[in-house]
Parts: C-alpha cells; sequence; structure tokens
C-alpha cells in the first residue's frame, strides 16, 4: 500500500458542517470524566471502582494486562454497555441516563444514539458494516443520527475519507480493503460525527505491522489538532510520544496514573514495573 499522504486538518469545521462544540468545562475542568464505575458480568467483577478525567485536548493512553478491564472500560465511557454502578460525565454533565421523578432512567434510543455519537470508539477489529462501502459505513451515522440528506451526508464522508488517505476507495466493500484501510475507514465514521472525544481500542494490534504506522500517525495528527482521546494500546513509543498521562490497569482498578516520563522511568507500583519488563 501507498504511504498514506499528508492530512491537512482532519477536524475542519467547514468541511464538516457543523460548529466545533464550545467547552464547558467541569469544577475539576475534565471534558470526559469515569466516577467510580462499576460493572460486573455474573460473578466476574470487571471494572471495581474505576474513577479517572480527561482535560479538554488532552490524550490519555491505557495500558494494563490482558483481561485487566480496559475494553469494558472504553465501552462503558462509550455509553456501548451499562455500568452497575458510577458515573460518566461529558463536560461535567451526566450521561447515559436521564433523571425522572428522582430516579435514573434509562435514555430513549433516540437520545442514546445522540449521546453516544459525541464520543467516537474506534475499535481492534474496525466494526464495519459488511454489506455497506467505505462511504455508506462513513454516512450512515450523519443519515441515521444527525437527519442529514444522503446528499450531504455523502459529501461530508468522502471528504473525511479523503483526508484519511482513502478518496480512491470509497466504493470498496471492508472485505475488499486491508486492515489498516478499514481502520481509516472506522476513523472517518466516528470523525464525521464531530466527536468531543475519541476513544481507541488497541487500534493497531490486528495490523501486519507495517501497516501500524500510518494508523499511529493519523491518531498522532488528531491529537495534535487538539482532539481529547483514550487510547488503549500497547505501543508504548505512542504513549511515550503523544500521551499526556498514561493509566495503568489491573483486575478491574487503576493503579497508577502518571505522565509518561514519570510512569515508564519511575513507575511507583511494583506491578505496573513487571508489566513494562514484560512489555519492553
Ligand atoms: N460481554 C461479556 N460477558 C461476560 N464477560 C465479559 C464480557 N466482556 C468482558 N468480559 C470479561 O471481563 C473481563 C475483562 O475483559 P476486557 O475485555 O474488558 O479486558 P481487556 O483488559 O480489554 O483485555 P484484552 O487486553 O485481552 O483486550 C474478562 O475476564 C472478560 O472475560
Ligand atoms: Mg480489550
Amino acid at each position: 500500500m501507498s504511504e498514506p499522504r499528508p492530512l491537512g486538518h482532519l477536524l475542519d469545521e467547514s468541511v464538516l458542517g457543523e460548529p466545533v462544540a464550545a467547552s464547558h468545562a467541569t469544577s475539576e475542568g475534565y471534558l470526559l470524566e469515569a466516577i467510580d464505575l462499576h460493572r460486573r458480568y455474573g460473578h466476574n467483577e470487571v471494572l471495581r471502582g474505576v474513577s479517572f478525567g480527561v482535560h479538554r485536548g488532552d490524550v490519555k493512553a491505557v495500558l494494563g494486562p490482558s483481561g485487566s478491564g480496559k475494553s469494558t472500560m472504553l465501552r462503558c465511557l462509550a455509553l456501548l454497555e451499562p455500568v452497575d454502578r458510577g458515573e460518566v460525565r461529558l463536560e461535567g454533565k451526566r450521561i447515559g441516563v436521564r433523571e425522572s421523578g428522582g430516579r435514573l432512567v434509562p435514555l430513549s434510543e433516540a437520545t442514546l444514539a445522540r449521546e453516544r455519537s459525541n464520543i467516537g470508539m474506534v475499535f481492534q477489529r474496525f466494526n464495519l458494516f459488511p454489506h455497506l462501502t467505505a462511504v455508506g459505513n462513513v454516512m450512515i451515522g450523519l443519515t441515521e443520527v444527525r437527519g442529514k440528506s444522503p446528499t450531504e451526508a455523502r459529501d461530508i464522508a468522502k471528504n473525511m475519507l479523503d483526508r484519511v488517505g482513502l478518496a480512491e476507495r470509497a466504493k470498496y466493500f471492508p472485505g475488499e480493503l486491508s486492515g489498516g484501510q478499514q481502520q481509516r475507514v472506522a476513523i472517518a465514521r466516528a470523525l464525521v460525527m464531530n466527536p468531543k472525544a475519541m476513544l481507541f481500542d488497541e487500534p493497531t494490534s490486528a495490523l501486519d505491522p507495517e501497516l501500524v504506522g500510518g494508523i499511529l500517525s493519523i491518531m498522532e495528527e488528531l491529537a495534535n489538532e487538539g482532539m481529547t482521546m483514550v487510547v488503549v494500546t500497547h505501543e508504548v513509543g505512542f504513549a511515550r510520544r503523544v500521551a499526556d498521562r498514561v493509566i495503568m490497569m489491573d483486575g478491574g482498578l487503576i493503579i497508577e496514573d502518571a505522565p509518561p516520563t514519570e510512569f515508564f522511568e519511575s513507575p511507583q507500583q511494583e506491578r505496573t514495573r513487571k508489566f513494562l519488563e514484560a512489555v519492553q
């Protein structure tokens, strides 16, 4: 595959056709916040009280062993999974539930879809619709959730595909694209919704090694443009270079949360030290 070309500005307002949302910082100043998240599957307590915040424009990298709850935590933040206890807040406002008569009740499907679209999610295995073309995958949220006309949605989607270096692949189906190309479609699909934050769950770990760099560059460029991001990754180099803070998860808890230099050079927890020795 040819080298990806420079992207220009992925978040250009005029292309997206929607104003960039203004920030209403919380008292702590977090754009996105997890507060005491708990989640269990049967007897398996997967999240045991996860709390952290991400400031607007910051990148948080998340490391941790398999099964420690990283994906579950991201799915809860993205409102793809309910929490048993705790809250997710975006711009200081609790999301995913609403209050009615002093009780928390589920949101309607339409409201939930709208809230979800504020948080973009990119998965390890792309999760594209196999029966839709690249442009079809990118535009579907615009027509279904944002109510845009197919013509307008298609224009916005094509522009975004161009920006991730896939203009000529707009009419290809996922099965006709490489892993790296599918992941670009997935990133474009999330970005056209003009999300306030982007969550990435090991976005490069299903890719052939030569395709990893291209996806990491797109992510780095997004970070440089000021996107707020939470990135579960094993790419230690990326975490060191791009993250403002790095989190270590173990057994459903955050056991370390520090700036990259401190995290990698002098971690406080023995568990983190052992983990880093194993992955580096
Ligand atoms: N839908 C589910 N139903 C039942 N158990 C689940 C479900 N999703 C996750 N789990 C369990 O929750 C635990 C944490 O899983 P999770 O996928 O969040 O871990 P992870 O840190 O992302 O691991 P990996 O690095 O392997 O991706 C595991 O024990 C897993 O088996
Ligand atoms: Mg996972």
